[in-house]
């Protein structure tokens, strides 16, 4: 794994962006693997910006999410899809047919796992892949415990991931218990990962990716396993890195 050290946010968020937007220079159809959260909005905010300024075209780019809550719809404001189109796809010339966005409210949530693994497949998979990582080192919604085997999937969401959302929300209450997310195994077939991580309260999520043991009970572990990973992490996730 390549590890990018940076001083603060902003800096993780510009040298995230300056990879991607190379990325989409070079490969005007790539197909990005995005992740909602906290962690990626700079980073978007700063493809947004260039896109307004340098003109980056998203014409041709087609987009995959990795994850929904389950009952919420797309034009919730907490959903995935609101929080996508609200903090990126809005302000750049993306076709919104071209991004996907597991739905939280299909009739049968199984076949919407299907279909959502399918399509990706059918599409060619993901050539860049942006990860967050949850303090428990859930990647995606994956939580500890879930098989790096596992694909497109129903899963119930750890009380520390709803404690940690809830911040989205006007209580914890109103967090969904559960959620669609692409598995482990679909995140392991993108050609390239990037992940993104910063802040103190991830530093220990952090240490147990770099140096503990590659374990179903820590999934980012796993990404030890990929043969490229990038990782640009600010000064306070890695504090305490050798
Ligand atoms: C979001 C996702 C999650 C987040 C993780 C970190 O689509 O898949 O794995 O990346 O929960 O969230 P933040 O960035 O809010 O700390």
């Amino acid at each position: 794994m390549n590890i990018l050290k940076m001083k603060n946010y902003e800096e993780m968020s510009k040298a995230a962006a300056d990879y991607i937007m190379n990325k989409i220079r070079q490969h005007s159809d790539i197909t990005l693997g995005l992740a909602t959260g906290g962690t990626p909005v700079g980073t978007y905010k700063n493809l947004i910006q260039d896109h307004s300024q340098n003109g980056t075209s998203y014409k041709n780019v087609t987009t995959f999410n990795l994850d929904e809550y389950i009952g919420l719809s797309g034009e919730n404001r907490n959903s995935y899809r609101y929080f996508m189109n609200s903090t990126l796809f809005d302000h750049l010339d993306i076709q919104k047919k071209n991004t996907h966005i597991p739905s939280g409210v299909a009739k049968d949530m199984e076949e919407e796992c299907l279909n959502y693994e399918g399509m990706l497949k059918h599409h060619g998979g993901i050539d860049l892949q942006i990860l967050g990582i949850g303090s428990n080192g859930h990647i995606g919604f994956n939580e500890p415990g879930t098989p790096f085997s596992s694909k497109t999937q129903i899963v119930d969401l750890a009380s520390s991931t709803r404690e940690a959302n809830a911040r989205f929300f006007s209580n914890i209450n109103e967090v969904p218990t559960q959620a669609i997310t692409v598995g482990i195994s679909t995140i392991m077939q993108s050609r390239e990962i990037l992940l993104l991580v910063s802040g103190e309260s991830k530093s220990e999520a952090v240490q147990q990716l770099l140096y503990g043991d590659i374990d179903e009970q820590f999934p980012a572990s796993v990404l030890r396993l990929h043969p490229n990973v990038k990782i640009i992490a600010d000064e306070a996730a890695l504090a305490g890195s050798r």
